[in-house]
C-alpha cells in the first residue's frame, strides 16, 4: 500500500504564524501529504496546545491533507468544532471517551476520515471489535505516550502494528510518535502506511530526503511515481 508521510507541527514554535507558514510551505514542497494537528487539552495528556483555530489557520495557507490527532478527554464534546474546520482526518483516542464507536460514526457520517488512536500501554485485542466493525479508517498506534514530540520510540510498539495489520487487511495504519529515519522500515514492514512525523522532519537539514526515506522506495511506491512523471509528460 502506499506510503503517505504525515508532518505534526508540534515541534515548531507554531504560535510564531510566520514561522508556522514557511515550515508548512517546505514541507508540502518536500512532498508531504498531511500537516498532522496534536490538540491537547491538559488533561487526557498533562500538555496543552491547541484547538480547531489553528486547523482553520493553517488551511488557508496549505493544500495538504488536515489531519487532526484529538487528544482530549471526551472528544465528542469538541468534535463538532473539527467537522466545521473541515479537516479530512479526525482521530480519537479509545481511552479518552466510553462511546468512541458513536463519534467514529458521527465523523464518518460527514464523509470526513474517522481514525482511532490507541495508547502505548493499551493492549491492541481491546480494538479489534472496533477495528473490523466499518466505522474506522485509520488506526493511530501511539509509538510513545502522547503528549509530546521528540520522545523516544518504545519497543514492542512495531510488533503491535504487525498485531492490528493482522486483525484488518485494509484500513490505515497511521503510526505516530518517535519515528526516526532508523525505525521507520519495520514500521513499514509491519503495516504502517501513514507516517508522522515532527522532530524528525522539521529538524532534517534535508526535508525532501527525509520524506523519501519515511516513505520507503517499495515497489508500488516507485510505480506510482512512474506513473506520475509519466502523466506529467503526457499533460
Ligand atoms: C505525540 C504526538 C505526536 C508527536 C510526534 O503526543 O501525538 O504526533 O508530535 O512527534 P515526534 O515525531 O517528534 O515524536
Ligand atoms: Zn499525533
Amino acid at each position: 500500500m502506499f506510503k503517505r508521510v504525515s508532518a505534526s507541527i508540534l515541534c515548531l514554535d507554531y504560535n510564531n504564524k510566520e514561522v508556522l507558514i514557511d515550515a508548512i510551505n517546505k514541507v508540502e514542497k518536500a512532498g508531504a501529504s498531511f500537516i498532522h494537528f496534536d490538540v491537547m487539552d491538559g488533561k487526557f495528556v498533562k500538555n496543552k496546545s491547541f484547538d480547531h483555530n489553528m486547523v482553520n489557520f493553517v488551511k488557508h495557507h496549505t493544500n495538504l491533507l488536515l489531519d487532526v490527532h484529538l487528544m482530549v478527554q471526551e472528544p465528542e464534546k469538541v468534535v463538532d468544532d473539527y467537522i466545521s474546520a473541515e479537516a479530512d482526518l479526525i482521530t480519537i483516542h479509545y481511552e479518552a471517551t466510553d462511546n468512541p464507536k458513536a463519534i467514529l460514526k458521527k465523523i464518518k457520517d460527514k464523509n470526513i476520515l474517522a481514525g482511532l488512536a490507541i495508547n502505548p500501554k493499551t493492549p491492541a485485542y481491546k480494538i479489534r471489535d472496533i477495528v473490523n466493525s466499518g466505522l474506522v479508517d485509520v488506526v493511530v498506534v501511539m509509538g510513545v505516550k502522547p503528549g509530546a514530540s521528540g520522545q523516544t520510540f518504545i519497543p514492542g510498539m512495531a510488533e503491535k502494528v504487525a498485531e492490528i495489520r493482522n486483525y484488518n487487511h485494509s484500513v490505515y495504519i497511521e503510526i505516530d510518535g518517535g519515528v526516526t529515519e532508523k525505525n521507520v522500515k519495520i514500521l513499514r514492514k509491519m503495516g504502517a502506511n501513514i507516517i508522522v512525523s515532527s522532530a524528525t522532519l522539521f529538524h532534517s537539514k534535508n526535508m525532501k530526503k527525509t520524506i523519501k526515506v519515511l516513505k520507503g522506495n517499495d515497489y508500488v511506491q516507485r510505480l506510482a511515481t512512474r506513473f506520475a512523471k509519466n502523466k506529467e509528460q503526457v499533460d
